[in-house]
């Protein structure tokens, strides 16, 4: 009896909070090379994505965020730290506090500082943290967690939930969801009421656009059309931004005073915006 109230006391705790203490283990339990093994060309779309590199192309406004916590006496702590973190690397809930103040050095470093090979060095550690294909397919892939419960471990959601030989698989129509995309994508509030604004992306596309009954959604524009997949490009594609934004331009000479040719042209130029949101973001 004892033995068991043992093992239920002290094993279920700890496997159910299962802490990393450095970047090398929670990068080895969140690695993804292994799923382009099979999955190749998406792993390669993934690559050239921003998300691949979410938190490393971060690194000046994040050490912004901490040396403002530091000045005013705060300690940047996990809760801190999540507060960017939740959306820029989820999986980094479930780092030791040990961890976070590793994360938290790193940042300063690849940030700032005179070396540059320190710098460079800081920034490849921290781009090991990133929104991979387990954040989407398994930490941020079911919506309603009060719900449904938490996702299972190792295995990976998808829209069709394929059978696998390699790994667990699920089907959930939330990645077919501009949900899906809209709990990162958004204004951020923590519940002390602090607002934190990188995007505003899934407020402009309910009320602009499909309170206005527009029908397609983040995925028809940004995976399926144009066959961008997992790559998912945004303004810096010209492509995307040539789809999303109608340019036209006239121009009328006039003659200004009566009697007296002053050559003068009136350049009309009308943009219509043609993406689901407000453009651009930030
Ligand atoms: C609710 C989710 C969310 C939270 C929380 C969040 N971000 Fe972001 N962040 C985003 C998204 C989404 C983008 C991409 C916006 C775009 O390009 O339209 C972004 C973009 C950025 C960028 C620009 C990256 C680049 O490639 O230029 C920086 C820098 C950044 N965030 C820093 C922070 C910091 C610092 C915090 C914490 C104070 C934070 N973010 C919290 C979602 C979030
Ligand atoms: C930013 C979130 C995100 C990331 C990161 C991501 N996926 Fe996906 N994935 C999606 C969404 C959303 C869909 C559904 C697309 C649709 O509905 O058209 C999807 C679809 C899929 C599918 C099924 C459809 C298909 O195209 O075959 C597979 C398999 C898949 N992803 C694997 C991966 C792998 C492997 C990685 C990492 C290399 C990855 N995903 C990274 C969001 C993501
Ligand atoms: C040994 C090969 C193999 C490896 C490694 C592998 N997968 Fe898969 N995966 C498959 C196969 C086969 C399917 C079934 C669907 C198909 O045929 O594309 C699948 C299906 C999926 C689906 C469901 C797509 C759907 O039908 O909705 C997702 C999501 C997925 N894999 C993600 C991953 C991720 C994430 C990794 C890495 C952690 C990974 N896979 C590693 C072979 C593999
Ligand atoms: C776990 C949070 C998260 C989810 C889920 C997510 N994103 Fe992102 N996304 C981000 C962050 C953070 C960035 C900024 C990365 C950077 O620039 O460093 C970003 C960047 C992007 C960009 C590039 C923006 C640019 O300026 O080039 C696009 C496009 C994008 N996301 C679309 C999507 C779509 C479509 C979905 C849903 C299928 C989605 N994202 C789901 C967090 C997320
Ligand atoms: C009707 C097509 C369409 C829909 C729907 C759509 N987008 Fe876009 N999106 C675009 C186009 C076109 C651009 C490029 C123009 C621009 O930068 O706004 C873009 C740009 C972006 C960017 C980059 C913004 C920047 O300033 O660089 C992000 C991030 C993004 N979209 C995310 C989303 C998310 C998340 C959703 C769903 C909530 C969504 N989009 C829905 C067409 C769409």
């Amino acid at each position: 009896m004892w033995l068991i109230l043992f093992l239920f006391l002290v094993i279920v705790p700890l496997e159910a909070r299962a802490e990393y203490d450095t970047i090398d283990e929670i990068a080895q339990a969140y690695a993804v090379e292994t799923c382009g093994e099979c999955h190749d060309k998406i792993h390669g779309e993934w690559l050239a994505s921003a998300h691949a590199h979410s938190v490393a192309n971060s690194v000046g406004i994040l050490r912004t965020f901490i040396e403002e916590r530091l000045q005013n006496g705060k300690e940047v702590d996990r809760s801190q730290l999540m507060r960017c973190m939740e959306c820029h690397a989820p999986h980094l809930a479930h780092a030791s506090e040990s961890l976070i103040r590793e994360v938290v050095r790193l940042v300063l470093a690849a940030a700032g500082g005179r070396d540059e090979t320190a710098r460079e060095e800081a920034k490849r550690s921290l781009d090991r943290l990133n929104i991979n294909c387990i954040v989407c397919h398994n930490i941020v892939a079911i919506l309603e967690k009060d719900l449904h419960g938490p996702p299972e471990q190792e295995v990976y959601y998808g829209p069709a939930g394929k059978a696998s030989p390699a790994h667990g698989t699920e089907r959930t129509t939330a990645l077919g969801s501009y949900l899906f995309c809209g709990q990162c994508h958004r204004v951020h509030t923590p519940p002390d009421g602090e607002i934190i604004f990188c995007s505003s992306l899934y407020e402009s596309y309910q009320d602009a656009y499909r309170g206005q009954g527009g029908a397609e959604t983040c995925q028809d524009c940004h995976i399926r059309k144009g066959q961008r997949g997992h790559r998912m490009p945004g303004g810096s594609d010209p492509d995307l931004l040539r789809e999303g934004i109608d340019l036209a331009v006239e121009a009328v000479g006039v003659k200004l005073q009566p009697g007296k040719w002053v050559p003068t042209a009136f350049v009309n130029v009308h943009l219509t915006n043609k993406a689901g949101h407000r453009t651009p973001d930030g």
